[in-house]
């Protein structure tokens, strides 16, 4: 079966690791393979409440990155949610389906009753059914995300699944989370906590152009323990962390030596840390200056956003079509 690949990233300030190891490396994975649609997920961010001119340079600078970090207007459909108006439409007809009880029980969602109880809004509630229809209005059948999206998947494939029940069609086919061959990933922050996300605050995130010595003060302050484990204990989730992060840019040996200190109570995190943030500095030097360069470059961005406005329309306005014609819009 020939898959469709479709994914977005909210434009909220700039890319970081997270984005990076979840969900970029495997959108360039994807895009020598198979139909893609990457998209920046601009409706998505309202639900933050950004002036004007922070989305407007949010949204120019996730774009710019996109094209830095490899995603090629060539091989793929690169374009801003916004710019398909259909993805709208279909989001509207999805709510109609889409129910309180189920919308209110998803983990995002109660983790934002949770920390922000003052902004519960209507489009928190109902953003998985926007993500599905992100998904179905391209009929998109693998979505490479982390670890962390997992459920809005699930819940992509109930909106579709209820819309073909409803309608008596198998229109909607069933998208599923995809990650790399070992799954999905969950890149971890550097403040101790879970996964690295923007809303934990500066020194949780290591962004793909922070300047080597912002990216080496944030490293060797990152939240690890005050001394070695005695020998044989289980890594602390700090700790923890810190090996996750070294899994993605650290050589195996240099990995190896870290457990076996870890192991036999010799760790010294301050010689660990260094060493972290030598190896993340040579990852990310090249995309730094990659991503300078195409910020500075507004007239590609802006060409190639207008391609992928183009050619996302086109396979939007068929979908919303066919689905209207489905439900009975059909005119006189
Ligand atoms: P967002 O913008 O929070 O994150 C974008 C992508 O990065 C992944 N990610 C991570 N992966 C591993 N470890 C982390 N610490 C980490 N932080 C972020 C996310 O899993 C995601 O893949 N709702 C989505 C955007 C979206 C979307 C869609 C995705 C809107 N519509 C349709 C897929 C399909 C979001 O907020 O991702």
């Amino acid at each position: 079966m020939s898959e469709t690949v479709v994914s977005g990233i909210r434009p909220t300030g700039k890319l970081h690791l997270g984005n990076y190891f979840g969900a970029v490396q495997n959108f360039l994975k994807f895009q020598e393979a198979h139909p893609c649609y990457f998209f920046i997920a601009d409706y998505h961010s309202l639900t933050t409440h950004p002036t004007p001119e922070d989305l407007g340079g949010s949204v120019y600078r996730v774009f710019a990155e996109y094209l830095a970090l490899g995603l090629d207007p060539e091989k793929c459909t690169l374009y801003l949610q916004s710019d398909v108006p259909e993805v709208a439409e279909l989001y509207l007809f999805l709510n109609m389906n889409a129910y309180l009880g189920e919308l209110e029980r998803v983990s995002s969602f109660k983790e934002k009753v949770r920390s922000q109880p003052n902004n519960i809004n209507a489009g928190l509630l109902t953003y998985p059914v926007l993500m599905a229809a992100d998904i179905l209005i391209h009929h998109g059948t693998r979505v490479p995300v982390g670890k962390d999206q997992e459920q809005h998947l699930e819940m992509a494939r109930t909106f579709g699944n209820r819309f073909n029940r409803m309608y008596n069609t198998e229109y909607f086919k069933e998208p599923f989370a995809i990650g790399s061959d070992e799954g999905l990933v969950k890149v971890p922050g550097l403040t101790g906590g879970g996964k690295m996300s923007k809303s934990a605050g500066e020194a949780d995130n290591i962004y793909l152009d922070d300047e080597p010595e912002v990216l080496r003060k944030k490293i060797m302050r990152a939240v690890s323990d005050s001394g070695p484990a005695e020998p044989g204990s289980a890594k602390s989730q700090p700790v923890q962390n810190l090996f996750d992060l070294m899994a993605l840019v650290c050589k195996p040996d240099v990995i190896a030596h870290f457990d076996e200190t870890h192991k036999n109570g010799t760790i010294r995190y301050g010689d660990l840390k260094k060493q972290l943030a030598e190896d993340m500095e040579t990852f990310v030097a090249p995309l730094r200056s990659r991503i300078q360069d195409m910020l500075n470059n507004k007239e590609l961005v802006t060409k190639a956003a207008k391609r992928g406005a183009e050619k996302a329309r086109e396979s939007a306005a068929k979908t919303i079509t066919e689905v209207r014609s489905m439900m009975g819009f059909r005119g006189f």
